[in-house]
C-alpha cells in the first residue's frame, strides 16, 4: 500500500478536519474539501516527468504517488534525453488543461501537451521557437484574449531575455518576439513535500480533479500488480490447490469466421538476423562499407577494414576513387611488395563449411598495372588449406570474377584467404562467399536450416524489414526499399540503428522471394515519412519529418514499391522485378506505413499524404497504420483516434508485457469496435525480469493467443517479435530462434507459435468453461480455443493450463463429432524450463471428451474430420 492513501485515511483526517473549518468545509464525519491546493512540477535533474501534489492550505503538501509520473515528455532519444524542466500548467475556462515545459537547456524548443484530466494526455508538440544559441527555459502559458501566449526566458549567449510568442492551435505559431519581464506571470512557487523543495504553479481545483488523479494512480497500482504476477509466487498464490476439474462446452451453433492468417512472423534485421543470420552471405564486410557511424564512434575497431586481415609482402588501405558503383564507394586497394602476400576475411567470427559442400566466390578485381591472377583458398585456424582455386584474368578494369570451392573436410570456423605472388597494386571489392545450397537453392538466398526453420511455423505472412530498422535513426537512415534492389554492388549499404552494418544483400527481392517460397503474404513496412522518434544520430535528436518538399518524392516512392510488387513487367518498376528474375507479380496485399511511431502532427501530416496517395492509385491495397509502443498511452489513443477517422482498414499494436498482463487482460480485445478497423498485432512477446524464454512465457502467450483467436474476427494478425539472435550479438532479448554459425535453437515460445501456426483454423468455436475452483486467479489461468479450418474440417482443441496442477476436461462437444482418433501435442514443464519441446501422439476420442491437462501445460488436441 503506498503511503499516501494510508496517510490521507488515518493521519491527515483529523488534520483536514481542523484545516478546512476555515473552508466551511466540514460537514460530517468523512470530510472531503470541495476545493484543494494543485501543483505540477518535475524532478531538478528533469527525469521522471510531471508529478502532482496537493495541499488543503497551500502549505502542507502532499504527493499523489510515490514518485509518480502523470506525464512524461518524448522527446528526445531514449534513457537519458527525455527530460521535463519546470512543467507549467495552465486551465481554461473550459476546464481544459495545457502543460508546456522545457526540454533542456540548450535547444530552440519547448513542449506543448494538453489534457482534460491530467492524466490522459494528447499528442505532444515540440515547436522550434528560437534561433541557435537562444534558448527556451521556464516556460510559461496562458490565454490572452482567444490565443494562448506563450513566454519563456533564454540565457543563450546573445539572446539573453524573455521571449514570447501566440498560438490558438498549437499547430501554428507566431513569429517569436522578445517581451518585457512583466509579460510574465513568474507565478511558480517553492514548496516543500516531505523535505524536499517543489517548484511550480499552484492552482486552486475542484476537490475531484485530485481525487481523480488519486484513484488514477492507485488505478496504476493495482495494473502494475497485475503485471507484476509471476508463477514464482504460484507456490504462495494456490497454497494448497488440489487438481481441478473443467466442463467444457461447445457451442457450435455460435460459431464465428476468424482471420485465416493470425499467425505469422516479423522479421528485422535486429541481434545480427539478417547479415551475419538468415542471409547466407559467409563474408563479413564483404564491400569494405563498415563505417565507424555503424557504431557510433564508440568502436575503434569497426571500419571499412574490419573482419579483414593481411599477411606477408603487403600494406593496404582503403580507396574511394572510380569504384565499381557510386553506392558502394570503398574498396580494398592493396600493394604487394613480394611474392607472399595474403588477405584474409574471417567471416562472421569463423567460417562455416559442410564436407562436401560447394560453395560460390565471387568478387570484383582491377589490375591498375596490368594483369594478374591470385590464389583463393579456404583455409582452417591452423592454416591447413581446405579447398583452393586459382583465379585468373584480373585486367586493368574492375571486373567480376567467379570460382566454386568444394571442401572434402568440414570446419566450423574457416577463413576466406586470397593470395597474391606478383608484386603491383590490386583492387578488390564485393568479396562474396555463398554455399550453393540455400534456403530453396535461391542465389544470394538464404541460410538453409534458419529459413526452414522459420517456415515450419507455417506463417501465413512476413512482415519486414523492420521495427526501428524501417523507420530508421533520423531522416538519412530511413529504410528506403529502392536502396535494396538490384544488382548487389548498387544497393545502398547503411548503418543498422541496432549498432551494426546492413549490406542490403538481404533486399525487398529476396524479402518478396522468401515470402513466396514459403506461400506466406509480404507484409512490407515503409516509414510514415518520419524516423523513428528516439533518433539520436539524425542530427535533430527527436521525430522530425521528410520535409514538406520532399514529400511528393517519398509518396511516389511509397507507390512504385506497389508497382514494384505488383506492377506488370514492361511497367517501370515492374520491370525491375523482371529484371531480377521475377516477372510475375508478388501479389502484395498489405502495406504497412509506420512503426510504433509517435503520433505527433509531424506523423499526421506526412501519414495523411501517403494514405491518401495509396487509397487513390492503389485502393485495393490494405493499409496498415501504427498506434504507438504500447497496449495504452497517448500514441495508442491518438494512433486509435486517427484510425478511426481516416478509416484506416487495419492498425499495427505493439505490446511487450509481462505474462501477468497476459494473464489479466485476455478480454483486450473482447472489448474492440467489430467495425472499426482491424488489429494486427504487429509485435508482442511476454517479458520476463532478466528477460528469459521458458515455460512461462511461452504458456502465457499460449493462453493469452487463446483470447486473442477469440477475437479473430477483430485481430487479423499476429507475430511475435523479434524473430531471430545470434547468440553473443544480440541487441534485445528474448527472441524466438536463437542461433550460432551453425546451430538453431529453437525457444519454448518457438513451439507455441508452431502449435498455433500449424494447426490454425478459420472458425472460431465458442465453449463455456466451468472451473471446479471459481476463485478469479484460478479461472484466468486457464484458457480455451476452439477452431475448425475450413480447408481441412479438422476442429482443433487449444487448451492452455497456467496452474500448478492438473485439470480434467470433460468435453462436451455439442452435437460436433469428435469421435476417433486424434493427434495431441502437448508443451509442458517447470515454470523456469527453457528447454522444454512439445510430445506428439495419436489418441482415440469418444463421443464425450475427457482430458487431463498437466499442470503448466498446453495441449492442443487435432481432431482430422472425415475418420
Ligand atoms: O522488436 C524489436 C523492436 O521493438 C522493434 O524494432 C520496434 O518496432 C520495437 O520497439
Amino acid at each position: 500500500m503506498p503511503d499516501f492513501p494510508k496517510a490521507l485515511q488515518v493521519r491527515q483526517l483529523a488534520f483536514l478536519v481542523f484545516a478546512l473549518l476555515p473552508f466551511g468545509l466540514f460537514a460530517g464525519t468523512v470530510v472531503q474539501p470541495d476545493s484543494a491546493y494543485l501543483i505540477g512540477y518535475s524532478e531538478a535533474n528533469g527525469q521522471g516527468g510531471l508529478r502532482f501534489a496537493w495541499s488543503v492550505d497551500n502549505d502542507n503538501w502532499y504527493a499523489i504517488g510515490d514518485n509518480f509520473s502523470f506525464l512524461n515528455s518524448d522527446f528526445g532519444a531514449w534513457g537519458g534525453q527525455k527530460r521535463m524542466f519546470d512543467p507549467y500548467l495552465y486551465q481554461e475556462e473550459n476546464g481544459r488543461w495545457h502543460c508546456v515545459w522545457s526540454l533542456n537547456d540548450t535547444i530552440q524548443q519547448f513542449a506543448h501537451a494538453a489534457s482534460d484530466n491530467l492524466y490522459e494526455w494528447d499528442r505532444q508538440a515540440y515547436p522550434v521557437v528560437m534561433d541557435a544559441p537562444g534558448n527556451v527555459l521556464s516556460p510559461e502559458v496562458h490565454l490572452s484574449g482567444q490565443a494562448f501566449l506563450v513566454s519563456w526566458r533564454s540565457d543563450g549567449p546573445g539572446a539573453e531575455g524573455v521571449y514570447q510568442l501566440q498560438t490558438d492551435n498549437w499547430s501554428d505559431f507566431s513569429t517569436t518576439e522578445p517581451a518585457a519581464e512583466n509579460a510574465r506571470r513568474n507565478d511558480r512557487k517553492l514548496i516543500e513535500i516531505a523535505g524536499k523543495e517543489r517548484f511550480g504553479n499552484v492552482h486552486r481545483v475542484a476537490w475531484e480533479t485530485v481525487d481523480d488523479l488519486i484513484k488514477h494512480y492507485e488505478w496504476m497500482q493495482h495494473h502494475n500488480a497485475e503485471r507484476a504476477e509471476t508463477m514464482a509466487e504460484d507456490p504462495v498464490r494456490f497454497a494448497g490447490l488440489e487438481a481441478l476439474t473443467a466442463e467444457i462446452t461447445l457451442q457450435p451453433d455460435q460459431s464465428k469466421a476468424i482471420s485465416d492468417k493470425l499467425m505469422g512472423i516479423f522479421f528485422e534485421d535486429i541481434s545480427y538476423a539478417a547479415d551475419g543470420g538468415l542471409y547466407g552471405e559467409l563474408i563479413q564486410n564483404r564491400d569494405f562499407e563498415y563505417d565507424p557511424i555503424d557504431k557510433k564512434y564508440n568502436d575503434p575497431n569497426w571500419n571499412a577494414q574490419m573482419a579483414w586481415s593481411t599477411d606477408g609482402d603487403l600494406d593496404w588501405e582503403i580507396r574511394t576513387d572510380e569504384p565499381i558503383h557510386e553506392n558502394n564507394p570503398h574498396y580494398a586497394s592493396l600493394n604487394v611488395t613480394g611474392k607472399n602476400a595474403a588477405l584474409r576475411n574471417l567471416g562472421w567470427d569463423g567460417i562455416p563449411l559442410q564436407a562436401g559442400a560447394s560453395y560460390d566466390l565471387s568478387f570484383f578485381a582491377r589490375r591498375p598495372d596490368g594483369r594478374g591472377t591470385l590464389t583463393a583458398r579456404l583455409v582452417a585456424p591452423d592454416g591447413s588449406v581446405l579447398a583452393e582455386q586459382r583465379v585468373r584474368s584480373i585486367g586493368k578494369s574492375w571486373t567480376k570474377l567467379t570460382t566454386t570451392f568444394a571442401p572434402e573436410r568440414g570446419i566450423d570456423s574457416a577463413q576466406l584467404e586470397l593470395r597474391f605472388d606478383k608484386p603491383g597494386r590490386i583492387d578488390l571489392d564485393m568479396i562474396s562467399l555463398f554455399p550453393q545450397e540455400t534456403f530453396m537453392g535461391r542465389k544470394n538466398g538464404l541460410r538453409k536450416d534458419l529459413a526452414q526453420t522459420i517456415a515450419d511455423l507455417n506463417p501465413k505472412f512476413v512482415r519486414f524489414p523492420g521495427g526501428c530498422v524501417a523507420h530508421g535513426d533520423g531522416l538519412a537512415n530511413m529504410y528506403r526499399w529502392e536502396n535494396t534492389i538490384g544488382p548487389l554492388e548498387s544497393r545502398v549499404p547503411q548503418r543498422n540503428l541496432w549498432n551494426y552494418h546492413q549490406t542490403a544483400g538481404l533486399g525487398y527481392f529476396e524479402y518478396f522471394q522468401f515470402c513466396e517460397d514459403i506461400d506466406a503474404l509480404p507484409i512490407p513496412v515503409v516509414p510514415a515519412g518520419v524516423p523513428c522518434q528516439n533518433s539520436i544520430m539524425g542530427g535533430h535528436g527527436q521525430q522530425c519529418g521528410v520535409p514538406m518538399e520532399d514529400m511528393d518524392e517519398y509518396v511516389q516512392s511509397v507507390l512504385n514499391l506497389i508497382e514494384y510488387a505488383n506492377g506488370p513487367a514492361d511497367s517501370e518498376w515492374g520491370k525491375k522485378r523482371a529484371e531480377a528474375g521475377h516477372p510475375e507479380p508478388f501479389n502484395l496485399q498489405y502495406l504497412g506505413v509506420g512503426n510504433e511511431d509517435l503520433i505527433t502532427d509531424i506523423f499526421e501530416e506526412r501519414f495523411r499524404m501517403i494514405y491518401e496517395a495509396i487509397g487513390a492509385r492503389y485502393p485495393e491495397i490494405t493499409v496498415i497504420g501504427t498506434t504507438g509502443p504500447f497496449y495504452m498511452g497517448t500514441d495508442y489513443e491518438e494512433g486509435w483516434e486517427l484510425a478511426r477517422e481516416l478509416d484506416i482498414p487495419m492498425v499495427d499494436e505493439h505490446y511487450y508485457v509481462p505474462p501477468g498482463w497476459m494473464v489479466n487482460n485476455q478480454d483486450f480485445y473482447d472489448k474492440y469496435d467489430r467495425n472499426g478497423p482491424k488489429v494486427y498485432l504487429g509485435e508482442y512477446a511476454a517479458h520476463l525480469p532478466g528477460r528469459p524464454m521458458n515455460v512461462e512465457t511461452a504458456l502465457s502467450e499460449a493462453l493469452y493467443l487463446t483470447a486473442v483467436e477469440r477475437n479473430g474476427d477483430v485481430v487479423e494478425m499476429t507475430s511475435f517479435a523479434p524473430l531471430l539472435a545470434k547468440e553473443g550479438k544480440t541487441n534485445w532479448n528474448p527472441d524466438l530462434i536463437y542461433f550460432t554459425n551453425t546451430e538453431v535453437k529453437k525457444t519454448v515460445d518457438y513451439y507455441v507459435q508452431q502449435l498455433y501456426g500449424q494447426n490454425a483454423g478459420n472458425e472460431y468455436i465458442p465453449s463455456q468453461v466451468n472451473l471446479s475452483d471459481g476463485n478469479r486467479d484460478v479461472r484466468e489461468r486457464v484458457g480455451v480455443s476452439v477452431v475448425r479450418d475450413e480447408a481441412t474440417g479438422d476442429v482443433i482443441l487449444r487448451m492452455a493450463n497456467l496452474l500448478p496442477v492438473a485439470v480434467t476436461a470433460s468435453v462436451d462437444p455439442a452435437g460436433l463429432d469428435l469421435r476417433g482418433s486424434a493427434t495431441l501435442h502437448v508443451l509442458q514443464g517447470d515454470p523456469t524450463d527453457r528447454d522444454a519441446t512439445p510430445t506428439t501422439s495419436e489418441i482415440e476420442l469418444g463421443s464425450e471428451v475427457t482430458y487431463e491437462m498437466p499442470a503448466y501445460s498446453f495441449s492442443v488436441i487435432r481432431v482430422a474430420a472425415g475418420k
